[in-house]
Formats: structure tokens, C-alpha cells, sequence
């Protein structure tokens, strides 16, 4: 998966998002199941987990190459994250800061391994890189969202996750170190509170949505001022974005048209929509708990098409991990969106379809033409063949 960071702040756009198989999780039970449980709701494998997909230019036989056309074109990135790599990181994340200044962070290796990964970090180390960003020798992760949020994550979900990962299997797995043209900044300690807040409530919602999963981030506006209109949709800093590919590998090749993150042919933006309409006074006022619920966990629109069939949701939406979401957590998330006053934002289309005119969709979302670094980051003038020649 590829986030590009957009220029005026600290915003995410996601690329696209690979899916994980949690099976049977449990938000009970001993800590590191209920661990599971959050780390699956809180989509860490999205960028933990490497897809075990080829770039092109190193896919060189033709079943390499096939299953390079096949990842892009099926929505389906269940069936194509590495599972000898389940959360032992390397995902790159291309960080644009402006026309001139990028950086590459890669995902860490998660898993307990003693010398690629956090195999010799105590729990209390865990839980300060999560919570506070700080690492075990003094230096601080970046951090972007959700990474942002897990400072106001409770001390028992906290100790739960950090169990989790204690649990994992280890798998050895050296990370790039990233490249930054700044220094990181670890987050302002506060004091966690001791327990999360459970149940069908609206503490629980908030809670949720501001300590672990992105409802807001990727549903609320940027205004030219940066400052944050949240849950009316839209946003020009963070739109889902299918003009940069996605994967364990770098950027578009020219010579791959007809490829989306997305299962749309040529490139794609697409938006995260106004969540307000569900609340009082919104045209989806009369869309229940329920069918709200429903869409968050298995990916059905409330919106019907013109022949009265809801639509599927792009995965992006990471439906594909909340789909474990217990009803108690899915169905306080749509109560609370129920609640919410409709504020008047029209996103106009939230897909926005490009063809093969790939310099049309960077427009779109950086506001300009790409400059020359931007055609270096993400490849634009295509990448050379790694294959041997015969
Ligand atoms: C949007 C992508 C993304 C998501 C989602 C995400 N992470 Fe991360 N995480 C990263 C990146 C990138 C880094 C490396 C940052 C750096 O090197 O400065 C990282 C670093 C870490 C580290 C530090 C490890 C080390 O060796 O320094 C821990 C621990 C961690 N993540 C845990 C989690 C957990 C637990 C979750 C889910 C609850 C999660 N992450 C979700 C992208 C993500
Ligand atoms: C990574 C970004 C992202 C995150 C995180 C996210 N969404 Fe979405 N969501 C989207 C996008 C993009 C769409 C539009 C998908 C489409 O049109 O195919 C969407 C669609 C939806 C819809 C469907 C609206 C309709 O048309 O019926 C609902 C409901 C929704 N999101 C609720 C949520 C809730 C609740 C959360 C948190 C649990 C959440 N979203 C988290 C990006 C996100």
C-alpha cells in the first residue's frame, strides 16, 4: 500500500488499502485476543502487511507478470497480502511535502523478532511507541494517522495490543531506514485513561473514532486553513487515491494503463462522503443503525443505484477489516453518525474516473502538474526492467 502525503499538513491520502483475513477475533477474552480484536478494527495490518505481489519490473515470468495485472485489477487484497509476512512491515509510504520536498517511510516489522523486529522491546516499550511514538533508543516514529490518534488510546487497550504483538509470530525482516527531510517529533505525554469505555453509547463511539479507528480522518474536510470540518466529506487533502499504484513496490510505470487501486479502469480519486446525510435533517436520515452498520462492516452502500441496488463500497473504506467488528462497536458507530446534525457539503462525485490521463488525477489531487521530483517519486516516466535479459 502507498499513502501519498499531501502537502499543507500532515494529511494521509490512501492509495489503497490490502486487507487482511482476522478469521474469528475476539473482543473478549485474555488480553492479547482482545488485542487482535483492535488491531484488526484498527487496520494495522493495512500498512504492517506487506501484499506478496512483484513490481512489474521485476515480475519477469509470465505468472509474475499475470499476477501483477491480476493485484490490479481485483478489489479482493485479502488474496494478495503475504502471509509469511503477516505484520513484519517494509510497505513503503511515499511522503510528498510540496512540488520539491518528499521522503520514504517504510512500515516497521512489528513482529517479535529479536533482530528485525520488536522481539527484546518490554511491553512498557511497546506501549510508549504506540501511544507516544517514542522508541526503546530515544528516537520518535513518524507519525501519521491513525498513528496520530493512539495517544488517546485507554492503558488496558494499550496493554492489550502490546500483548498482541508480544504473541505474533516472529519473522525476520530487515526495514530501509525511512528518509525524512525533517526531524520527528514524539507526541505530548497525557495520562491514558485506565479502561475504554465498552457498550452501545456514544462514549464508546467517540472513543473508538478518536483513539483507534479513522472514521473522522477520512470522512471530514481540510479548509484552506487546515482546520478540521469533521464528518461532512470531501476533502481536498485527503481523497483515496488510484493515480499512484499500490503495492510493495515503487509508483506507475507508463506502461501500465488500465490500472487503478481501485476496480475502475484507468486512474481514480475517490472521496470519502458526507457522513452528516445520515444524521438529523440529511437526506439519509431515513438509512437505520442497522444498514449503516452494514455498510461499515461488509461493504454495502446505503446509496441505491439507479436500478435500486446498493452499491458496493470500494475497499478502501476498509470494510474488509471492520467486517470483525463486533454489533455493539458497528452498531454505537452508527448510532452516533445518526446523531450527528447535517451540515450542507456537497462532494459533488466522489469517484472521480481519469482514463489513462494520470496527469489529470495528480492535478486533481495536488492542485498542480507534477513536478519533476514528484515524476521521480512516483515513477511517472516509467521504471526500468530489473528483469535479466535473455
Ligand atoms: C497508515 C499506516 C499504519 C497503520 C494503520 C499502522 N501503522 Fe504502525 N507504523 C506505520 C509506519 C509507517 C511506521 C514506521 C514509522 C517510522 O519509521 O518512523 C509504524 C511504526 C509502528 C511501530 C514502531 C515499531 C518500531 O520498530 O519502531 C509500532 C509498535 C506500530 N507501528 C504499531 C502499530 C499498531 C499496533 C497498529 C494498529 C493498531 C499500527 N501500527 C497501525 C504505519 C502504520
Ligand atoms: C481509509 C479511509 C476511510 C476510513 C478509515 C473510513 N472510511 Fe468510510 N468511506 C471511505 C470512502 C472512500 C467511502 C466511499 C466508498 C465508495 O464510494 O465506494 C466510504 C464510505 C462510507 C460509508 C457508506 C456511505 C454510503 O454510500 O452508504 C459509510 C456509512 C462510512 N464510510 C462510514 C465509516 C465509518 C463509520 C468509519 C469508521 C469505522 C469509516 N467510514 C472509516 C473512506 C473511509
Amino acid at each position: 500500500m502507498y499513502l501519498i502525503l499531501n502537502s499543507r499538513k500532515t494529511r494521509l491520502a490512501f492509495i489503497l488499502i490490502t486487507a487482511l483475513s482476522s478469521g474469528n477475533v475476539n473482543a473478549q477474552g485474555p488480553a492479547s485476543q482482545r488485542g487482535e480484536y483492535l488491531a484488526t478494527i484498527g487496520a494495522c495490518a493495512a500498512c504492517h502487511t506487506p501484499p506478496a505481489v512483484k513490481e512489474l519490473s521485476q515480475a519477469c515470468t509470465p505468472e509474475e507478470q499475470a499476477r501483477e495485472t491480476t493485484v490490479r485489477s481485483n478489489p479482493d487484497w485479502f488474496a494478495h497480502l503475504d502471509p509469511a509476512k503477516t505484520m513484519a512491515g517494509g510497505v513503503p509510504f511515499i511522503l510528498r511535502f510540496s512540488a520539491t520536498s518528499s521522503g520514504l517511510v517504510q512500515s516497521s516489522n512489528i513482529t517479535p523478532d529479536m533482530t528485525t523486529g520488536i522481539g527484546n522491546w518490554s511491553e512498557a516499550q511497546i506501549i510508549d511507541a504506540i501511544k507516544l511514538g517514542i522508541r526503546p533508543d530515544g528516537s520518535s516514529l513518524f507519525r501519521f494517522a491513525p498513528h496520530t490518534f493512539y495517544e488517546n488510546l485507554a492503558q488496558d487497550d494499550l496493554q492489550s495490543l502490546a500483548a498482541y504483538l508480544k504473541s505474533l509470530r516472529p519473522i525476520s525482516n530487515a526495514i530501509q531506514p525511512r528518509n525524512l527531510p525533517f526531524p520527528t517529533q514524539p507526541a505530548n505525554p497525557k495520562p491514558s485513561i485506565p479502561q475504554a469505555p465498552q457498550g452501545r453509547n456514544p462514549a464508546r463511539a467517540e472513543y473508538l473514532m478518536n483513539a483507534l479507528v479513522g472514521c473522522k480522518e477520512c470522512h471530514s474536510y481540510h479548509d484552506t486553513s487546515g482546520t478540521l470540518q469533521p464528518f461532512i466529506g470531501g476533502d481536498p487533502i485527503d481523497p483515496f487515491v488510484g493515480v499512484f499504484r499500490l503495492g510493495p513496490d515503487l509508483p506507475l510505470r507508463q506502461n501500465e494503463k488500465g490500472w487503478s487501486a481501485f476496480p475502475y479502469p484507468g486512474y481514480a480519486v475517490l472521496y470519502g462522503g458526507n457522513l452528516t446525510r445520515f444524521g438529523q435533517g440529511g437526506d439519509l436520515e431515513p438509512v437505520t443503525p442497522p444498514q449503516i452498520a452494514r455498510a461499515i462492516r461488509e461493504g454495502v452502500g446505503t446509496v441505491l443505484d439507479q436500478y435500486g441496488r446498493p452499491q458496493p463500497l470500494a475497499h478502501v473504506m476498509l470494510w474488509q477489516f471492520y467486517r470483525d467488528m463486533t454489533d455493539t462497536d458497528a452498531l454505537a458507530l452508527s448510532d452516533y453518525l445518526k446523531s450527528l446534525n447535517f451540515i450542507p457539503h456537497d462532494i459533488g462525485q466522489r469517484l472521480r474516473l481519469f482514463g489513462t490521463d494520470r496527469e489529470a488525477a495528480f492535478k486533481q489531487v495536488f492542485g498542480t502538474l507534477p513536478s519533476s521530483n514528484d515524476r521521480l517519486i512516483f515513477g511517472l516516466d516509467g521504471m526500468p526492467s530489473q528483469c535479466p535479459k535473455n
